[in-house]
């Protein structure tokens, strides 16, 4: 079996590997789905990993399998299983549990330990190959109507418990209805946290770096936000024009927006940090002005990472709830497609070097 692979820690290392398919039976007590992979997406963190940043391979291997952005079709299951069956489109999750409190009730998102398991990332192949198995318990169901955007159902679990997170955090403050919303970055977390924020009645401007007129801000104005590009106009103008944000969410990939983010915020706000930045980049900042703001205003900043179980099934539902307010937006993500595990060159060169492509995917089966 074909699978796209990289030695960790070796930039530039993507290659074709060979894996034994895969059994039902590979996973204990009747609980195994074998699924057949349909299409897989890349983004940002699998980038890093190419760049030889971030990511280790499973122990016993000196390379990782990439992909954790799954969709496909159940072939097979073991007698144990019940909420999915053959023909069912499903997706997976990505982090597998390791022995923390929060890791044996299901919230291996939230793990407190240091060492995490991640399908694609670290210490787990991932999906990009032809078949996989695992149990039951990380298999999500993806309704037929939503076949179109299934590819999506991993980054859109992301931003999902990005903002579930921060509504929880925000309980603090007894009343807590975000009015407006900024949104750094304009990728694919930042697209579909800009849907979920829209869904949620929020006013959003989604802010990138790239001048209209442009797929991205299309798409954010399709959602009903307001597209800023920084060429025309910085945090801090833009905060004099509409107030200061109740709420930010980060998700550039660039830690020196992520501390600028913080001086536009407003009081009782919260910022939510998602960027994975493996690399080493130093900026200054301005610590008093920061810390002084930031306890003055009862100020809030989260980091949030990976998602479960319940932030897919939410994230598959404001998919669908997106398809009904904003029909047909969301699949224009979807630009870049590449044909078949044996593109893997196409696949990390379109990752890596095209400005045009928003979401690159690879159609691994026709199903
Ligand atoms: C993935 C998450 C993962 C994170 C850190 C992201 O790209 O979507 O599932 O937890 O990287 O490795
Ligand atoms: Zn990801």
């Amino acid at each position: 079996m074909k699978a796209i692979a990289v030695k960790p820690r070796n930039p530039n290392s993507v290659h074709l590997a060979d894996l034994p398919k895969p059994r039902v039976t590979d996973v204990p007590n009747g609980r195994g789905v074998l699924v057949k992979v349909l299409k897989v997406g890349v983004d940002a963190t699998d980038r890093e990993i190419n760049d030889g940043l971030y990511g280790n391979p499973p122990p016993g291997y000196d390379f990782l399998v990439l992909g954790h952005e799954s969709f496909g079709i159940v072939e097979e299951v073991g007698p144990s299983v019940r909420h999915v069956k053959p023909g069912d489109y499903v997706t997976c999750t990505v982090r597998r549990p390791g022995t923390s409190i929060f890791d044996r009730i299901g919230r291996s998102d939230i793990t407190s330990e240091e060492t995490y398991f991640e399908r694609g990332i670290n210490l787990l192949h991932g999906y990009l190959t032809e078949y996989y198995v695992d149990d039951a318990e990380f298999v999500v169901r993806v309704p037929p109507a939503l076949k179109h955007l299934g590819v999506l159902s991993e980054p859109m679990s992301v931003a999902d418990k990005a903002i579930q997170q921060v509504y929880e955090a925000q309980k603090r403050l007894l009343v807590w209805e975000p009015k407006i919303a900024y949104v750094t970055g304009a990728g694919q977390i930042g697209l579909l946290v800009t849907l979920i924020l829209r869904l949620r009645g929020v006013e959003v401007f989604t802010i990138a770096r790239g001048a209209k007129p442009s797929l991205k801000a299309e798409i954010a104005e399709a959602y009903g936000a307001t597209y800023v590009s920084t060429q025309s106009m910085s945090l801090t103008e833009l905060a004099k024009h509409t107030g200061k944000p109740d709420l930010i969410i980060e998700a550039t990939g660039n830690s020196a927006i992520a501390f600028e983010a913080m001086s536009v915020l407003g009081h009782n706000g919260a910022i939510v940090w998602t960027s994975i930045t493996g690399g080493q980049r130093k900026v200054e900042v301005a610590t008093d002005s920061i810390n002084l703001n930031w306890v003055l205003g009862n100020k809030l900043l989260l980091g949030s990472v990976n998602a479960n179980y319940r932030h897919f099934e939410s994230g598959i539902s404001d998919l669908a709830q997106g398809e009904i307010f904003y029909p047909g937006v969301t699949q224009r993500i979807l630009t870049t497609p590449v044909n078949g595990l044996d593109n893997y060159q196409e696949m990390m060169r379109q990752l890596v070097d095209s400005k045009e492509a928003l979401k690159v995917y690879v159609n691994v089966a026709e199903g």
